[in-house]
């Protein structure tokens, strides 16, 4: 793999050209792979919780995933090394394009068969802190026949279907892109990010 500094000058570029791209293989495939086993053995100890949507405090028919997020300071090695790799390209995405994004937040998320997400913005109602959107992908043989596109919806009507091949990684501006997932056949294994930047002060 190329880690000069200019390893992420392309998405750099599709980004700012596109707002959104496609990375297809973020990490070596034994850490996707590790990333994999231990998000499947999470879920089968089940220590995900059903997700909710911004700041509701129940489960909710918008979305039928099941979360666990990354702890700052608690995080196994294969986190570690995902939260560093994401690290690497938000430092990037500072330096080229000076968008001022602090940290970043992650979670696990597993969507049995049949659950989907209703098409959805990042940006919360309350809070613009969210201006990158990362979607890494964990799933091992993904045929386009077991479903589960995250559907992208770009400017004129137009969509892409994008599918959840492990080692995949989705990138997109938070606040100008509808998107939605599609159900799938099998469950669906993938790392849900955003990259922050300081929240303005609400103003009333
Ligand atoms: C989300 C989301 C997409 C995916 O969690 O907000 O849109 O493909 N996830 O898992
Ligand atoms: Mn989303």
């Amino acid at each position: 793999m190329n880690t000069d500094s200019h390893e992420f000058s392309s998405v750099v570029n599709a980004l700012t050209t596109d707002g959104w791209c496609v990375v297809p293989d973020l990490l070596p495939a034994a850490q996707t792979q590790a990333l994999a086993a231990e998000c499947r053995a999470m879920h089968e100890a089940r220590q995900l919780a059903p997700a909710r949507v911004g700041s509701a405090r129940t489960a909710t028919p918008l979305r039928g995933d099941s979360t666990h997020w990354f702890q700052a300071g608690a995080m196994s090695t294969p986190q570690q090394a995902f939260t560093d790799r994401l690290d690497t390209l938000r430092i990037a995405f500072n330096r080229e394009l000076m968008l001022g994004l602090i940290e970043c937040e992650s979670h696990y998320a597993v969507y049995p068969p049949g659950a989907g997400y209703t098409r959805h913005i990042d940006r919360l109602r309350d809070s613009d802190a969210r201006v990158v959107s990362a979607v890494f992908y964990l799933n091992e043989d993904w045929q386009d026949t077991d479903g589960g596109a995250l559907r992208l919806y770009l400017d004129g009507g137009s969509h892409r279907d994008i599918y959840p091949h492990a080692g995949k990684l989705l990138l997109f501006l938070s606040a100008q892109f509808e998107h939605e997932v599609l159900p799938a056949t099998r469950d669906r294994m993938s790392i849900a990010c955003w990259m922050r930047q300081r929240a303005l002060a609400p103003t009333f």
